[in-house]
């Protein structure tokens, strides 16, 4: 079975690539000119170069595959447009292309964002029937990639699955936050919940990428083309649990402090300010923050579990247990940054 795995390079894309390369899929990674390829060391995988912008090159990829995994995507940019253009025209060109010239498919999966829903109103999760509500530039811009998808469901067999947060080894975003805790500091993000906590879903990458290739393998009659899934780990977390999950194999006790909200005001919009003149990403922006503010951000895997037969088996302290032990062995951590 032959699978095309966009985003390959990256966090989730290379967790996929190494587990369809396991499973005896034929794995081929558009790669861009400048990917690196050190994810993909130990994982059998033919490059493909080409890139979301380039309509060529997406043909040529696409050609004779049995399943393309989508996962390719900003979760940065330096402003809306930059988002619009990977993830919305990026994504209407990989399947314009995949409906012209890839005949003989069995399922396009896209890998989108809980963003992409939005936050919810309180602790009650959010799932596939809610009326879809981004809050930022980078969730507008995967439901545009959706809606691009959606375009095509009776063409091409198609599904669309939501992670909310995603961790474990080699993922930069949450390494940022662990790097800050090793140095016994934790701040906490306002909330204007009751209890003053801001809660989440989150999935750790293994289960997610199970969950990915159940929705690509699941028989036809499983679901309908175009259904979305929520991937998400079982129970739900607040901000300051997870941050704990990482002090403990840290060995740390940090001390824990607010952010007032005016602060973070101030710093989103200084690095958006920056990030407008010199084209820099900061993990900060007047976007990000869009999502740092709202308190909920959870969601249910129940249609996943009964229509994929999704069962996420890591739990939040042994998964976090994990990837801190990974940072460490990889010397991201005690090299003082990501290599
Ligand atoms: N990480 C999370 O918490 C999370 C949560 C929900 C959803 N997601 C979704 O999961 C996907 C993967 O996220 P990630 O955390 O693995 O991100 P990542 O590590 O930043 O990887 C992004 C990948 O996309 C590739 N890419 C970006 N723009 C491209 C373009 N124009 N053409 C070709 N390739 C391009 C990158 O290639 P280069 O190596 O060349 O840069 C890289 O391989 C994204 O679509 C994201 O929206 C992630």
């Amino acid at each position: 079975m032959k699978a095309l795995v966009t985003g390959a390079s990256g966090f989730v894309g290379s967790h996929l690539a190494e587990r369809l390369a396991a499973q005896g899929f034929e794995v081929f990674a558009l790669m861009r000119k400048t990917s690196q390829d050190r994810n993909l060391s130990a994982v059998p995988h033919r490059r493909i170069e080409g890139s979301l912008s380039d309509e060529a090159s997406l043909r040529r990829a696409v050609e004779g595959m049995d399943f393309v995994f989508h996962v390719a995507g900003a979760i940065q940019a330096s402003g809306r447009d930059a988002f619009f253009e990977s993830n919305g025209e990026g994504t209407r060109r990989l399947v314009e292309a995949t409906a012209a010239h890839s005949s003989g498919l069995r399922r396009f999966v896209y890998v989108s964002s809980l963003a992409a829903g939005g936050p919810g109103d309180g602790k009650q999760a959010r799932d596939e029937s809610h009326l879809d509500q981004p809050v930022s530039n980078y969730g507008e811009s995967k439901r545009q990639g959706e809606l691009e998808l959606l375009k095509f469901r009776d063409q091409l067999p198609v599904v669309i699955v939501r992670p909310p947060v995603v961790y474990g080894p080699r993922d930069r975003g949450m390494f940022v936050i662990a790097r800050t805790v090793s140095h016994g500091l934790m701040p906490l993000p306002p909330s204007g919940s009751p209890d003053r906590k801001k809660y989440y879903s989150v999935v750790h990458v293994a289960d997610l990428v199970e969950g990915i290739i159940l929705a690509a393998t699941a028989p036809s009659d499983a679901f309908a083309s175009g259904e979305v899934f929520y991937l998400s780990g079982d129970g739900v977390h607040h901000y300051e649990e997870m941050l704990q999950a990482m002090a403990e194999p840290l060995g740390v006790r940090p001390w824990k402090f607010g952010v007032p909200k005016i602060a973070l005001v101030v710093a989103a919009h200084g690095l958006s300010w920056v990030s407008s003149l010199t084209g820099k990403k900061f993990a900060l922006s007047r976007d990000k923050l869009n999502e740092i503010l709202p308190d909920y951000w959870v969601c249910s895997n129940e249609k996943a579990k009964t229509k994929l037969g999704f069962l996420p088996r890591v739990s939040l302290k042994e998964g976090m247990r994990e990837t801190i032990a990974w940072y460490r062995e990889h010397g991201w951590l005690n090299a003082g940054g990501v290599r």
